[in-house]
């Protein structure tokens, strides 16, 4: 459903300065998620996990890579390829209440979409839409509503009829309820749960919370500044992490049932800067294990086993620390 190969996303910070100054955020990234999966992308604050749904949409420029979706080569938007992306994949955003326009009804923020892209009008559009409700739970009472008359579980609500208008196989969602109140997060959980099994979505889940993650998605990847470090099954990523980045998350995770007694330290210092990239292993600075004189050096290659990845001298072939 949806490929990312070797992605890169770099943003040019230089402005007037004489050094060319260079973010990259996304640094060479390679996920395959399958039609109907659920996907988590977990990493820290500034690890690029965001920057990668956006580079999905075209919602940044993609600098290197190829992005494929649906089996279409769609790294290049052109017309067709603009067309064919806006009808396979949506994005939900963190915050419901900057999304959605505060001077526009329910129904016409719902129904842009649909004016958009499709022939629907009049009162075919009005039932449309409050179908579209009624499927994200929202009775026809909401239609002319307007945003700052509801919850902020209520206009996430109406974010995801709005992206599911044009019936998208592919959902793309960031921190879809940390913006929201602890308590209806667990009822917009469960509903996104309900609606991917209804619609067969694919979705592509980010979260820096690992509970939600596992509730959710049956794979999981784990970023850090750019790249992936590990990815597998979720259940076995959470059990038996292999990363020592993944185990130092898990570690930091306020849930006595995610902390096991020998995984080592949790994470210490701060997470570099992506301008300034350390060598070798981008890990190593706050690794408990690192080599001394070649993690600091050597850069860890992938090693795919499977629908398993792991980015670590640990676990390279020729283990070159022992
Ligand atoms: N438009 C941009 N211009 C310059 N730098 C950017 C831009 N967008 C993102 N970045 C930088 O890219 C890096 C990754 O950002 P991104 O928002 O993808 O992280 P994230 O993993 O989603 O973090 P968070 O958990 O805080 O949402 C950060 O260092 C960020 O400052
Ligand atoms: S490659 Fe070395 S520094 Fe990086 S995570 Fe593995 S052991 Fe730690
Ligand atoms: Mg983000």
């Amino acid at each position: 459903m949806l490929a990312l190969e070797d992605l890169k996303v770099h943003f040019d910070v230089s402005r007037r300065r004489r050094e060319r100054l260079v973010v990259k955020a996304v640094d060479g990234v390679t996920l395959r998620l399958r039609k109907g999966e659920a996907f988590g992308l977990v990493g820290e604050s500034g690890s690029g996990k965001s920057t990668i749904g956006k580079a999905a949409l075209h919602l940044v420029p993609i600098t290197g890579g190829r992005l494929v979706i649906a089996g279409e080569d769609l790294t290049r938007l052109d017309r067709a390829a603009e067309k064919k992306l806006r009808r396979t994949a949506q994005m939900i955003f963190q915050d419901p209440h900057s999304a959605l326009n505060p001077r526009m009804t329910i129904m016409r923020s719902v129904a842009e979409p649909l004016v958009l892209h499709t022939a629907i009008r009049g009162a075919a559009l009005t039932s449309r839409v409050a179908e579209l409700l009624e499927i994200v739970g929202l009775s026809r009472q909401f239609l002319y509503r307007y945003p700052h008359e509801l919850s902020g579980g209520q206009k996430q609500r109406v974010c995801i009829a709005r992206a599911i208008a044009l019936e998208p196989a592919l959902l793309i969602l960031d921190e879809p309820t940390s913006a929201l109140d602890v308590s209806v997060q667990s009822q917009i959980l469960e509903f996104l749960k309900k609606l991917q099994a209804d619609l067969g979505l694919t979705y592509l889940f980010i979260s820096h919370n690992l509970a939600v993650v596992r509730y959710l998605c049956r794979r999981v990847a784990v970023m850090y500044l750019g790249v992936i470090v590990e990815e597998g099954e979720t259940e076995a990523v959470f059990e038996n992490p292999r990363h020592p980045y993944t185990q130092a998350l898990l570690k930091a995770v306020p849930y006595p049932q995610a902390v096991q007694p020998d995984r080592g330290p949790p994470l210490q210092g701060d997470i570099p800067s992506p301008v300034d990239l350390p060598p070798g292993c981008r890990f190593h600075q706050r690794c408990p294990a690192a080599i001394p004189g070649v993690c600091d050096i050597v850069v860890p290659p992938e090693v795919r086993s499977g629908d398993t990845m792991v980015r670590c001298h640990l676990f390279t072939a020729a283990d070159p620390g022992h």
